[in-house]
């Protein structure tokens, strides 16, 4: 019997299937269903077909669930990528056979930093196939110049499509070892009737990416791109399908770049990796915290430097605040690289806790450098800059502070401390204030470690006029 295709309609949220469009899905989303064509006796259908005409019997000899403890995890496979900043980002190099989204806002250098991974696979012997759909291979062969002035090696291969179908093919015919999809957003499969880049080509054509790529060890990078407001659209939804998610950002107007993970089945996620882009690619930072420590501190109000113990590195990085008389009558308060929620915490605490009211103030932080650290160890001495700033008081050269601010305005311990007092001591800084917790960390010589249990003793430690004249 001859079946026509049919047309379903699967709730992108839940998987929920249905024979009309709903405006609402049984899950509760909103707008979530996707049109999804059904060959009638595709040989899954057909399959699942004669299995059943079977019988129960037949099947229940056929499938072994296997005991655990016997699964081979295949994760001591790792794929050298040659650039350290991203194996340590992904946790130890590629995992063969997963998928990595890299996202990031247009000309941030996504393009580059995984074309350059190819260059270096293939210095060694191993096959990258490139695919583009977003520019010409002479483009990328005018980047990669760039890049690898001496040479571009063989083995890495360009293919220009956007059709899934195409890719797959090219990845059975020439078996390479390393994929990249750039990007997501230009990729479509033949099966859907909707435009490249919609919610469910993506999710289509990631998942078919993911069955092939796993069924054969390939371990892949996806790019894509992100809207104005730093959101994945469209690959949102796949970031539940995909091993790991990483992030590339940085201020345009310095070559200064980051990479982060915020998804990562194969490693932790705190790791930041650091590049600066040049004239010939982007080049490794390995003293991030060097690069993040360039202000007047110590010369001007409102500047400290801070540490967060990120992944398996102490970063330093200098933290400012400005306050100013609230011109409209209603105090704003802007924070950069600091949560918006501890800075109002942060901001209560000092008040209640040190006298400092600026509810009639704008407040203004920013951690320089566009770094975005996780954690609260920057706290304190988040405080100490808006204290500094609103009072006028200098926070004296070679003070770096550390630590967690309670509600109690109580400063609580943080992890991590003995690198960072190192990390510092590398840097030149003398006095390392951190909470009475920590405060026996060993420091090597030339810098002393002060432990402080309140917000009150960090401020008349680190000040030793702390000021009198709020503004
Ligand atoms: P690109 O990798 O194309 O960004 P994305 O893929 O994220 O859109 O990088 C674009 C920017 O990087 C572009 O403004 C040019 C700059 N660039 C350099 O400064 N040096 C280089 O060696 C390369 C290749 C690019
Ligand atoms: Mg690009």
């Amino acid at each position: 019997m001859v079946t026509k295709p049919k047309t379903v309609f699967v709730c992108e949220e839940c998987g929920f299937e249905s024979p009309k469009w709903m405006g609402q899905c049984v899950c509760g989303a909103w707008n979530s269903f996707y049109e999804r064509r059904v060959e009638p006796e595709g040989p899954a259908a057909a399959r699942r077909k004669s299995s059943k005409t079977a019988g129960a019997g037949a099947g229940a000899g056929t499938v072994h669930a296997s005991p655990l403890a016997k699964v081979e995890t295949g994760n001591a496979r790792r794929l050298d990528t040659g650039i350290e900043e991203l194996n340590r980002v992904l946790g130890g190099g590629i995992t063969a056979g997963t998928l990595t989204l890299i996202s990031g806002e247009p000309g941030i250098g996504k393009s580059t930093l995984i074309l350059q991974a190819a260059i270096s696979l293939a210095r060694r012997r191993l096959k990258a196939l490139y695919v583009s759909g977003e520019e010409s291979p002479e483009q990328i062969r005018t980047r990669a110049d760039r890049i690898a002035p001496a040479g571009i090696p063989d083995g890495v291969l360009i293919l220009s499509a956007t059709a899934i179908e195409t890719v797959l093919d090219a990845i059975e015919a020439e078996r390479p070892d390393f994929l990249i999809i750039d990007s997501i957003q230009t990729m479509y499969t033949e099966t859907l009737e909707q435009a490249p880049g919609s919610v469910s080509q993506i999710r289509v054509c990631t998942d078919m990416l993911m069955r092939s790529c796993k069924a054969i060890g390939l371990p892949a990078f996806i790019v894509a791109h992100v809207t104005k407001s730093g959101d994945l659209a469209g690959p949102k939804i796949v970031e539940h399908i995909v091993d790991c998610v990483l992030s590339f950002s940085g201020e345009k107007s310095r070559d200064l770049r980051l990479l982060t993970a915020s998804k990562n089945r194969f490693g932790t996620t705190s790791e930041v990796g650091a590049f600066e882009m040049r004239e010939n690619g982007l080049a490794e930072i390995q003293d991030l915290s060097g690069c993040l420590l360039e202000g007047p501190l110590g010369q001007a109000s409102g500047t400290i430097a801070t540490a967060v113990y990120e992944g398996t590195r102490p970063l330093l990085m200098e933290i400012q605040a400005l306050t100013a008389g609230a011109g409209t009558g209603f105090p704003r308060r802007a924070a950069i690289g600091v949560d918006n929620a501890r800075l109002g915490m942060i901001l209560a605490v000092l008040e209640r806790k040190a006298g400092l009211d600026l509810s009639g103030s704008d407040v203004y932080v920013n951690i320089v450098g566009g770094f975005r650290p996780d954690g609260t160890s920057s706290d304190l001495s988040c405080a100490l800059a808006i204290w500094s700033a609103a009072r006028g008081a200098i926070v004296p050269a070679g003070v770096l502070a550390i630590g967690e601010v309670g509600l109690a305005g109580e400063i609580r311990s943080v992890r991590g401390a003995e690198s960072i007092a190192a990390e510092a001591a590398r840097l030149g800084f003398t006095r390392l204030i951190l909470p009475g917790a920590n405060a026996k960390t060993k420091t090597p010589p030339g810098i002393s470690a002060e432990g402080v249990s309140s917000i009150l003793e960090a401020i008349s430690l680190v000040f030793a006029d702390p000021g009198s004249s709020p503004g």
